[in-house]
C-alpha cells in the first residue's frame, strides 16, 4: 500500500488506474480538470484535486500542495492530455497541448522529487507515446507559432516526453525509476473537441483498439516491481532499446536546457 498521484485521473485510463489503485488499497490523488468526473470518483481511499495542468502556475501550486500534504509519495502516474485542433495560447503565452502534455509532466516529475525520494521503491510512469519515432523537437519554435497542426503539436510533446524520461535520469538525481509507456492505440481519449468526421472515423477505428483494462495493466506492473534501471522504455509489451532513437541523450540535454530556461 501506498501513495500514488495521478494526473489525468478523471477519464479514460487514468480513471481506470486510479479507481484499481485504489481498490489494491492504495491512496490516490486523482488531478484533474473535470470537477464532476473527478468529485464522482472520490471518497475512502481516492482524493480529487481540481487543476488545469495547462497552467504552470496552477500546476506548481498543486505540487506545492502534494508535498505539504503528503511526506511519502511512492508513484507518480502521468497521464493528462487533449487533442486540440487548433492551436490554443494559455494565459502564460504557451501553445497548450505543449504546456498540457509535457510541461505539466515536467514540473510533477522534477517537483515530486522530495516526497518520491523518501519512498521505499518510488516510480514514475510517463503514458505517452515512445516508440513512436514521426514528429520532432522544432527547436526554434516549440511553441509552434506556424505550422500548427494537432498531430504536430501531438508528435512534439509526445517526443519531449521521451527526453524527458532521458533528462529526469541524467539531471535529477532521484532514486525514482522512470518508466516510458506507450499503451497502443486504446478504448479511450476525449475526442469531443475532434470535427465530426475525424470523430467518427476514430469511432470505427476503435472497435479494434484496446480495451482500457488491457492498456493499463503493465502500468500496475511498474508499480509492483519497479525496473532496476533509472529509465525504461516499453512500447506496449516490447522493451525498447536505450540506444532507440527517441531516447538520444545529448537531445535529452538539450531539452532540459530549454525547458529550464522557459520556466524560469
Ligand atoms: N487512447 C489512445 O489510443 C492512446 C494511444 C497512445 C497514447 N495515449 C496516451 O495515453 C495518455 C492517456 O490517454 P487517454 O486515452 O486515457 O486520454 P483521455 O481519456 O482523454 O484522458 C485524458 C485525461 O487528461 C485530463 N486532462 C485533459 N486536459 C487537462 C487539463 N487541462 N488539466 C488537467 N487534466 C486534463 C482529462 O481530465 P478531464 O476529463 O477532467 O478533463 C483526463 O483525465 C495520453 O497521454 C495519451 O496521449 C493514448
Amino acid at each position: 500500500m501506498g501513495v500514488v498521484i495521478v494526473s489525468g485521473g478523471t477519464n479514460g485510463m487514468g480513471r481506470a488506474f486510479s479507481l484499481k489503485r485504489a481498490e489494491r488499497g492504495d491512496r490516490v490523488l486523482v488531478l484533474g480538470r473535470n470537477r464532476e468526473r473527478g468529485e464522482a470518483m472520490a471518497g475512502g481511499p481516492i482524493t480529487f484535486r481540481r487543476v488545469d495542468l495547462s497552467s504552470v502556475a496552477e500546476t506548481r501550486h498543486v505540487i506545492e500542495h502534494i508535498l505539504g500534504e503528503y511526506e511519502v509519495v511512492d508513484a507518480l502516474a502521468l497521464f493528462a492530455n487533449a487533442v486540440a485542433p487548433r492551436r490554443i495560447v494559455t494565459a502564460e503565452g504557451l501553445e497548450r497541448t505543449f504546456a498540457l502534455y509535457y510541461l505539466s509532466r515536467y514540473l510533477l516529475s522534477f517537483g515530486l522529487r522530495p516526497a518520491l525520494d523518501r519512498a521505499a521503491a518510488p516510480v514514475i510512469v510517463n503514458v505517452a507515446g515512445v516508440g513512436v519515432t514521426r514528429g520532432r523537437l522544432h527547436w526554434n519554435d516549440p511553441q509552434l507559432t506556424s505550422g500548427y497542426s494537432a498531430i504536430t503539436a501531438q508528435l512534439q510533446a509526445g517526443r519531449a516526453n521521451d527526453l524527458l524520461g532521458v533528462g529526469f535520469g541524467q539531471r535529477s538525481g532521484s532514486r525514482a525509476r522512470y518508466v516510458l509507456y506507450h499503451p497502443g492505440f486504446t478504448k479511450s481519449g476525449d475526442r469531443s473537441s475532434l470535427p465530426p468526421v475525424v470523430r467518427g472515423l476514430l469511432a470505427m477505428a476503435a472497435l479494434a483498439a484496446r480495451p482500457v483494462a488491457d492498456a493499463v495493466a503493465p502500468i500496475h506492473q511498474f508499480l509492483d516491481a519497479p525496473p532496476a534501471a533509472p529509465v525504461t522504455a516499453v512500447d506496449r509489451d516490447k522493451r525498447l532499446p536505450d540506444s532507440f532513437p527517441t531516447l538520444d541523450p545529448s537531445d535529452a540535454e538539450r531539452l532540459m536546457d530549454l525547458t529550464e530556461k522557459l520556466l524560469n
